[in-house]
């Protein structure tokens, strides 16, 4: 028998984005999503400021809650920091952790990410663990090479396909309109599904791998498409309720 693919998942990241008026779109997503039969995932990573009442507006609904960012302690003296504990008190089901912005912005290596990812574990929660390759190492050939040792290293002991989700974002197609052609996708996610195999056993087999990168509901079907995609991490086309459902419809 075929083993089942994972359900996928369709993950909105709103970055540094969003104020009380962006509640509006949350809303009309919620409203968009309330009497549909979801056969996919689908969550919200709002700004912290936003999580709770998120939550509120969220509350009835299958859309999950998840964090953008978290630190590795679960509590102590790390001013601003937020921990994986706290967004689960939040009401948050993940958090991301290792999105490229954090690893060239703020310096986050793969020890830094995988410490967080455990964090993450430790407080109940998932991890959505970003890795790709920059546009440099895509034109020398190593992008497989450089996805396998993020993977390697960013990835706790303990991880299984019921707290980790594996979030395939090429540096260079982030927020650019520039993607990856499906072949090149379906490479990297077929070495990504190889490589949690090999490091997980069976149960690698189930974890969701999402792309991301100027995801929008024009491409969203064709990224579906591609075997190992198990759904997608959304930027920008995740602040507009319209774009948002747009890029859903490619999983129900
Ligand atoms: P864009 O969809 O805006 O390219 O951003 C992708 C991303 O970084 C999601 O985490």
């Amino acid at each position: 028998m075929a083993i089942r693919g994972p359900r996928p998942l369709v993950a909105g990241n709103w970055k540094m984005n969003g104020t009380t008026a962006s509640l509006k779109e949350a809303r009309l997503i919620a409203g968009m999503l309330k009497d549909v039969r979801l056969r996919c995932d689908v969550m919200i990573c709002p700004p912290a400021t936003l999580l709770r009442r998120l939550k509120g507006v969220l509350a009835g609904t299958p859309i999950k809650l998840g964090g953008q960012n978290c630190h590795w302690d679960a509590s102590g003296a790390f001013t601003g920091e937020i921990s994986a504990e706290m967004l689960k008190d939040a009401g948050c089901s993940a958090v991301i952790v290792g999105h490229s912005e954090r690893r060239s912005g703020f310096g986050e290596t793969d020890a830094v990410v995988r410490s967080k990812a455990d964090a993450a574990h430790r407080a109940g929660i998932a991890a959505i663990i970003c890795i790709g390759e920059t546009l440099e190492q895509r034109k020398a050939g190593q992008a497989v090479d450089v996805v396998s040792r993020q993977l390697r290293e960013s990835l706790p002991d303990g991880s299984a396909s019921a707290n980790t989700v594996i979030a395939y974002e090429p540096v260079w197609a982030i927020g650019t309109g520039l993607t990856p052609t499906p072949d090149e996708v379906g490479d990297i996610h077929s070495s990504i599904r190889g490589g949690l195999v090999a490091q997980l056993g069976e149960d690698g087999s189930q974890v969701r791998i999402l792309y991301g990168g100027s995801v929008k509901p024009s491409n969203a079907p064709a990224f579906a498409a591609i075997p190992d995609v198990n759904g997608a991490l959304v930027g920008g086309a995740s602040l507009k309720a319209v774009d948002f459902i747009g890029i859903i419809k490619a999983y129900i």
